[in-house]
């Protein structure tokens, strides 16, 4: 069985198609890209599977995430699925974190509630979730969000995705707002932790090189639709779609420019 079937998925709102019979597989230990530009639909998907749609989305289409069917599931039944089964990482960490409680806090909680941790066991569980994502200071965990840098508010997210153990983490342009030297660690970093746990990798950018970096295998969406899917060996060097040698041409373009200045 798979750990996650996307089959069909649309997403409207109101009348407006966001996302158009999208279709994808994901096995257990699994790493899957999904590439397209700016509005096609990326956020989307990763929130219809994960049942976060904000209100005035409708999802139709199936979504079974470890054999649950996602779409039209009541809240009460998703929730045991976030947290060991699916969790996601967003591009800005503050939408993840609290502002009004110190971090450390923060990653306890999910530990208490999905590994029954308590006491020194607690405390022992928090301190090697923040040694894990390479925060090692002890007084980190006593900041909040507020008083720590964009990469180090990024590691304590991914701390606290991490906490219930997922077998899916879903990183949706987690970069992004990063600048490219803090970038680099970060992803460094959750390869990492996909490698140690086994875990599976839903990773979703609009920058080709990050993606091929990242995963195995890629879903090229264009316009909430997907144009192309291919192991990423294959999508570099045979591109299918148009749109999909488009951004190959340009990833390639960019390349040969930073060789060219020396830059790499
Ligand atoms: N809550 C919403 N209500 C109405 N339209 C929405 C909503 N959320 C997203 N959209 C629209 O759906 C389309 C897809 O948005 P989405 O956020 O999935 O794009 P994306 O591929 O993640 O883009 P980016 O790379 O900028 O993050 C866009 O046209 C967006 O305006
Ligand atoms: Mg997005």
């Amino acid at each position: 069985m798979n750990l996650l079937d996307v089959t069909d998925l649309t997403v409207r709102s109101g009348d407006t198609p966001l996302v158009r019979e999208v279709s994808f597989s994901l096995r257990a230990g699994e790493r899957l890209g999904i590439i397209g530009e700016s509005g096609s639909g990326k956020s989307v998907t990763s929130l219809a599977i994960t049942g976060l749609l904000s209100r005035g989305l409708t999802a139709s289409g199936s979504v079974r995430l470890d054999g649950h069917e996602v779409v039209g599931a009541a809240e009460k039944s998703l929730r045991p699925l976030r947290g060991p089964v699916a969790q996601i990482v967003f591009q800005e960490p503050l939408t993840a974190l609290d502002p009004l409680m110190r971090v450390g806090r923060q990653v306890a909680e999910p530990l208490r509630r999905h590994l029954a941790l308590r006491g020194d066991a607690l405390r022992a569980a928090v301190t090697a979730a923040f040694a894990e994502v390479a925060l090692e200071d002890p007084r980190l965990a006593r900041a909040f969000p507020h008083e720590l840098s964009g990469g180090q508010r990024q590691r304590v997210a991914i701390a606290l995705a991490l906490a219930a153990r997922p077998r899916l983490l879903i990183a949706d342009e987690p970069t992004t707002a990063l600048d490219v030297t803090v970038q680099d660690g970060v992803l460094s970093l959750l390869e990492r932790l996909v490698a140690e746990r086994g875990m599976a990798l839903l990773f979703i950018s609009h920058d080709l090189a990050v993606v091929s970096r990242m995963t195995e295998r890629i879903v090229v969406l264009r316009g909430g639709s997907v144009v192309e899917e291919g192991p990423v060996e294959r999508v570099l060097r045979a591109p299918r779609h148009p749109y999909t040698s488009a951004l190959v041409a340009s990833a390639r373009a960019l390349d040969s420019a930073l060789d060219a200045g020396g830059a790499s």
